[in-house]
C-alpha cells in the first residue's frame, strides 16, 4: 500500500486478495479531521459500514471502534444483530449507533448519513460493504435474485459511493468491497461476479473526480 499527497487530500488505493477493496479519499467539505485529538488513529472521526449487522461488515465496524472510530451500524432486516454489534462496541469503550436502510435507495441512503452526522458531526471512513451473492449455474438464475443481487451490489454500492463523495472529509478514505470471485471463473458466480467487477470499477475513475494523484498496489 502507499500513498500519494497533495495539500488537501490524501489519496490510496488497494487491492487486496479477499476480499478486494479500492480506497480513495473523498473530500466534499472543508471540514478539518479532529484525528490529532485523541492518542489512537480513529479519535475525532467517524465511520460508517454497510452490511455491519453481521459478517465482514460486523468485523471491520469493531475494529475501527477499536481503533476509535464512532461507527454507524447498518443492516437490511437483521435490527437484532445491528443493536448487538452497537452493544458490543459500547461495551468495549467505543461509540456506534444503529441505522436501517436498503442501500438500493437512494433516499435511505441519504437517511443514513444523516443520522450518522447528526450523531457524530460528519464522516471520515466509509465503507460500502452491503452486498449479496446470489450463485446458480446460468441457466438456473432467477430473474428476481439476478434483479436483487444488481440492485444491491451495483446500484446500491454507486448510492453509498456517490453520497460518500459528496461528504467525506479530507483525509478521510472510501472502500467498497469487491471479490476474487472477479477472477475465479466458478462455474456458477458469473452474476455475481459480474456485480463485484462493476463494483470494483467504480473507484478505478475516482482520481479523475478530484485533483492530485492515486497511487495503487497489489497485495
Ligand atoms: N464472505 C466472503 O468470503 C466474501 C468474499 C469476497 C467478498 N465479499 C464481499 O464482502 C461483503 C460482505 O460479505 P459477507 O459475507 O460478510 O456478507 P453477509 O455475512 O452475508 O452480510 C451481509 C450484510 O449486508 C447487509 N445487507 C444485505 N443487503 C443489504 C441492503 N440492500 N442494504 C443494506 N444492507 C444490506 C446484511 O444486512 P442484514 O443482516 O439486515 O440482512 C448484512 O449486514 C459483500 O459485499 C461481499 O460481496 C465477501
Amino acid at each position: 500500500m502507499s500513498y500519494t499527497q497533495n495539500s488537501r487530500r490524501n489519496f490510496l488505493a488497494l487491492s487486496a486478495a479477499a476480499p478486494a477493496a479500492l480506497t480513495l479519499s473523498g473530500a466534499a467539505s472543508a471540514q478539518t479531521s479532529k484525528a490529532s485529538e485523541g492518542t489512537l488513529p480513529g479519535a475525532g472521526r467517524a465511520a460508517i459500514v454497510t452490511g455491519s449487522s453481521r459478517g465482514i461488515g460486523a468485523a471491520t465496524a469493531k475494529r475501527l471502534a477499536k481503533s476509535g472510530f464512532a461507527v454507524t451500524i447498518n443492516y437490511l432486516t437483521s435490527a437484532d444483530l445491528a443493536a448487538q454489534v452497537v452493544r458490543d462496541i459500547v461495551a468495549a469503550g467505543g461509540r456506534a449507533i444503529h441505522q436501517q436502510a436498503d442501500v438500493a435507495d437512494p433516499a435511505a441512503v441519504k437517511a443514513l448519513f444523516d443520522a450518522n452526522d447528526k450523531a457524530f458531526g460528519g464522516v471520515d471512513v466509509v465503507i460500502s460493504n452491503a452486498g449479496i451473492m446470489n450463485v446458480a449455474p446460468f441457466a438456473q438464475m432467477t430473474d428476481e435474485a439476478f434483479h436483487r443481487m444488481m440492485l444491491t451490489n451495483i446500484r446500491g454500492s454507486f448510492n453509498v459511493l456517490r453520497e460518500a463523495a459528496r461528504r467525506t472529509r479530507d483525509g478521510g478514505r472510501i472502500i467498497t468491497l469487491s471479490s476474487t470471485s472477479i477472477r475465479a471463473r466458478r462455474a456458477t458466480h458469473g452474476a455475481y461476479a459480474a456485480s463485484k467487477a462493476a463494483q470494483e470499477a467504480m473507484p478505478d475513475v475516482w482520481p479523475r473526480n478530484w485533483r492530485g494523484g492515486v497511487s495503487r498496489s497489489m497485495r
